[in-house]
């Protein structure tokens, strides 16, 4: 009875969308239950005058997949789903079995039938798979390109996207987004200001990032314009976590204080060795070169975020 209610939702959203406007097209989204990007990504589809569906089947389940993409048709998929781990990547060390599942299987299982459909994927990655090296030295502003091989292999959910990436990417219906260290607008426990906001002590190393606001747009126009391989997907440059701190106590909380420690400290109190490096995403700015600078997102971020502590204090 469910399942007949949900069909015939779908259906309507179709009808309706084809009667307002011909041109918008149907964005079935992976992850767009309960997960952050693929919820931010079904509002901004939507902005756009697109129809987003919110994807029911499992990602290993080929049946499912099979069922729900006959019932909702989709012109294209956003596969925002996979795991992440909870409170955070450590987990992945000790369920690796599911995480294989979710990651590497499900993920090729959901790309190998839209393949066989004709569809094209825009898959949501990770560049969290490269260390600062001799070539690409910290504070250089040298970046790790997309055809440079991983260097960072200390987390089970890192090496999980490589193996992902690379079969991925012998598929010719693939877009692939290489996002890192996310940051939004808002108080979203994982934006990675909020993250390191409340951490007793932080390292203080520049990396990539990626604002989900400048860059879940750039997403959706990419999958429109049907867009395949890979991309580096951050804001230009990279921030130090003192550098995102301190503009930090200047926007939102003067009285904000924070103590750093070092990497091989951090070591000691995770289970997996986190990546810390700085992307090249000279092939992303080809098509999109006024995505802005990371430290004046930031500062855009951080100046919305105050905006809405006021606003909460206010009421
Ligand atoms: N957030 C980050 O720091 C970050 C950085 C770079 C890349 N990424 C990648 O971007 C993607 C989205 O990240 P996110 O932060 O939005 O993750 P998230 O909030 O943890 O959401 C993940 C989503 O995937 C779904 N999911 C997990 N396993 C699934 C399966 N087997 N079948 C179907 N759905 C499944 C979850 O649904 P259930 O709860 O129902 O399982 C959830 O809706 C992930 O692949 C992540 O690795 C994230």
């Amino acid at each position: 009875m469910k399942k007949s209610y949900s069909v015939i939702y779908i259906a309507f959203l179709i009808l309706i969308s084809w009667v307002v406007n011909a041109e918008s097209a149907t964005f079935l989204v992976f992850g767009g239950k309960s997960g952050w990007f693929g919820n931010e990504t079904i509002k901004i589809v939507e902005r756009e005058g697109h129809i987003a569906i919110c994807a029911h089947s499992r990602l290993e389940n080929r049946e499912e997949i099979i069922e729900e993409l006959s019932e909702v048709r989709p012109d294209f998929i956003i596969n925002a789903a996979g795991i992440t781990g909870r409170p955070n990547i450590d987990w992945c060390e000790d369920h690796k079995e599911e995480t294989i599942c979710a990651n590497v299987l499900g993920c090729l299982n959901l790309i190998d039938i839209a393949w066989r459909q004709g569809i094209h994927v825009t898959n949501f990655g990770t560049g969290c798979f490269y260390d600062f090296d001799e070539d690409h030295p910290m504070g250089s502003g040298k970046g790790f390109k997309e055809e440079d091989e991983p260097n960072h292999f200390s987390s089970f959910y890192s090496r999980t996207k490589v193996y992902l990436e690379k079969i991925m990417l012998n598929y010719p219906n693939v877009l692939n987004l290489r996002f890192r260290m996310p940051v939004s607008f808002d108080y979203h426990p994982r934006n990675f200001i909020v993250k390191i906001s409340r951490y007793k002590k932080v390292i203080n190393i520049p990396n990539s990032l990626s604002v989900l606001e400048d860059l879940l747009p750039i997403a959706v126009d990419m999958t429109l314009k049907r867009k395949k391989g890979n991309y580096n997907f951050t804001n230009p440059g990279a921030i130090s976590h003192n550098d995102v701190l301190e503009l930090y106590k200047l926007y939102v909380d003067p009285d904000f204080t924070y103590s750093n420690f070092s990497a091989k400290e951090q070591g000691l109190i995770l289970k997996a060795g986190r990546s810390n490096c700085e992307l090249d995403v000279s092939k992303l700015l080809k098509d999109y070169p006024n995505i802005p600078h990371i430290r004046d997102s930031i500062i855009k971020a951080l100046q919305e975020m105050h905006r809405l502590k006021l606003s909460k204090s206010s009421n």
